[in-house]
This record gives C-alpha cells, structure tokens and sequence, in this order.
C-alpha cells in the first residue's frame, strides 16, 4: 500500500507522543528526525511495525544521479577507527541508466575512513527508490515474525481472519499505547486482539457466535494471551463494557447471511457504529475493515472519517480499512 506503511510509522510514534519532524520522503522512504535514543527507539518499533523492511540512520537523501549521491559523501561520518562496507540496491529497478557498482565505488572512495568488506563496523545502506536515500543500518525487520501466529499456528481457525500483519498495522493506526485498553467487538477468531497484545494493550474481544468465543479463548490459551472475552450481539456491548475504551480495531462482517446471523448488513452497521460511538473515549480512533465502499458513510454519522486505506486482496475483494475519531 502506498500510505500504510508510512501511517503506520507515524502513528507508532504518535501513540507514545514522540515528536518528529519529517525531513523527506518517497513512495518506500521516510526519513524522520526523532527525539529518542536509537536502542529505545528499536526496541520500541521493532516490536509493532508491521510493514516496515529497515531501519536506517539517515546520512542524507538527494537525486538519484551518480554524481550527486557522490558529491554528498562528506555528509557520512565514519568514526575514527571504524570500517564501513556499502551496500546498494534499487527497489523495482528503477534509475537503470547508471551503474550501481560504479556509484558504490566512487562513493566508497569519497567517504573518508577505511572499508573492510567481510567485517564492517558500520554498513552504509544506498536505496534507490525515486530518489537516493543513504543511510547506516541499524535495524533489519524478520519478516517470518508475524507467520509464527498465523492461520496454520492457530488452534482455532476459519477463514474469516486477516493476515496478522494487516491487523497489525490496524492495530497501529488506531495510536493505541501501552496499557490502554482495545475493544474487539466483531473478534472472530481473535486475530485483532493477538496483534494488539504485541502493543502492550489490555485487550475486550466479544463476538455474537458462541463458537468463536470459545475459539478465540482457546487461541489466546494457545499464546499465553490474557484478555477479556465475551459473547454479546454487536447492540448489547455497552452493557458489557463499563469504561470508554482507548481504541476498537474490528473487521466488520462482509454480509452474506451466515457471517451476520441473518441480520440486514445495513441496519447491523448502523447499530456497530452506534455502539462505537457508545464505547469510545473522547478523541480515541475506531479501525475499522469493511468490504464495500458505500458503507463507509455509516460510521460517519457516528464518527469523524479520518482516511480509508483500499487494500487489494485480490481481483474482485478489495478491503476498505477506515480510521475514524471520536470527536
Ligand atoms: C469478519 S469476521 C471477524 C474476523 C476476525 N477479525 C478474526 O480475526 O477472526 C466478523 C465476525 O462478526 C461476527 N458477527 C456477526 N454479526 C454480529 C453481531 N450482530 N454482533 C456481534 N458479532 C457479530 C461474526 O460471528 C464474525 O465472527
């Protein structure tokens, strides 16, 4: 997705009131200016991004051009006694018109202080993506991360539930923060609430069908999750729910019958925004995933539409995942 990744990053840092300045950015880059330390910072965001590949130290970002991406090499500071190695790739071979390893050899040579290619202190990164971005890496995501809950992990599964990076990133771009609580009230399979864990927050799951209550205790016995769980229709969960929670994440039934115990996906909508609203802190976010476009206006008369992120699954599903604040 274009923006996701992106918002996601933000919205870490948002929800534990880390400010940043944005100093450049592409379609694959980000480049911030944080006031934290690296290690904090690490520990913090490897922990919940979702969507993010790397984490670099930036040295500086400029044209994709061989002169100028070398022009630049007195902006990386090797300190005295450290050897650095360069390593470049460009994302979906874009800028073929010069040479990669060209440009690392003149660039190599323009940075002061010694290489050592097999043993590096310091790896220097140079991203083609529309521009150049270098930087030194720091942090390097494992992708098989999220596979360790997935469907196939799962004592209990129907196919019903979102890839766990997705709710991740749902998770995310709702702010939650450490030790606030998330409500759930569509939880299925408790793919959301296994996510949301990963955040620190105390966790409400509930859901109409019975089974899936029982399923999503057993997943959460399975990974050792603590939470809150109950069966309730989407209208009684106030009743059940006796503070504004911090957040909702869910993912809205997509209306054949069987997925809505035969109530009219319209008027069940209705009564899900209305208990979102009910539910909700003042100023929290409701995430929520939908399967058709012209629903998105029923959660606005209950709530101000902050950004829809379409996600394509696959030719004729595409998901409609809505941020929405309380006003
Ligand atoms: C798309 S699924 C949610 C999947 C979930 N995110 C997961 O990871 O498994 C929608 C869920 O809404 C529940 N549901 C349908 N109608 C409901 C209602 N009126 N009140 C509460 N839950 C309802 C269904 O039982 C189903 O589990």
């Amino acid at each position: 997705h274009p923006e996701m990744p992106r918002d996601e990053v933000l919205a870490c840092l948002e929800a534990r009131s880390i400010s940043y300045k944005i100093l450049d950015e592409d379609d694959k880059m980000l480049a911030l200016e944080i006031e934290i330390g690296e290690g904090e910072l690490v520990s913090y965001l490897s922990r919940r991004l979702s969507m993010t590949f790397f984490i670099d130290e930036f040295y500086y970002s400029c044209e994709a051009a061989k002169d100028v991406i070398v022009g630049n090499a007195p902006k990386i500071q090797i300190p005295t006694g450290k050897k650095f190695r360069i390593t470049a790739y460009r994302t979906r071979s874009r800028h073929k018109h010069f040479s990669l390893t060209q440009t690392v050899n003149e660039l190599g040579a323009a940075i002061k202080g010694a290489a050592n290619l097999s043993k590096p202190d310091i790896d220097v990164v140079l991203a083609l993506t529309n521009k150049a971005f270098v930087g030194r890496r720091i942090y390097e995501f494992i992708r098989g991360d999220f596979d360790a809950r997935g469907m196939d992990k799962r004592p209990f599964s129907v196919p019903i539930s979102l890839h766990p990076r997705i709710a991740m990133a749902m998770v995310n771009l709702s702010r939650i923060g450490e030790g606030q609580t998330l409500l759930d009230p569509f939880c299925g399979t408790g793919g959301i609430l296994m996510e949301a864990h990963r955040a620190g927050a105390k966790l409400i799951g509930s859901d109409i069908d019975p089974r899936m209550i029982e399923g999503t205790a057993r997943n959460l016995r399975h990974f050792k999750i603590g939470a809150t769980v109950f069966q309730s229709d989407i209208a009684d969960v106030p009743e059940h729910v006796a503070a504004p929670v911090d957040a909702i994440v869910t993912d809205l039934p997509y209306g054949r019958a069987s997925s809505t115990h035969k109530q009219e996906i319209l008027a069940l909508y209705d009564k899900a925004f209305a208990t979102f609203a009910k539910t909700l802190k003042s100023g929290g976010r409701a995430v929520v995933g939908m399967s058709e476009e012209d629903r998105i206006k029923i959660g606005e008369k209950y709530l101000k539409l902050e950004k829809v992120y379409p996600v394509r699954v696959h030719k004729s599903l595409t998901r409609y995942f809505c941020v929405y604040v309380k006003g």
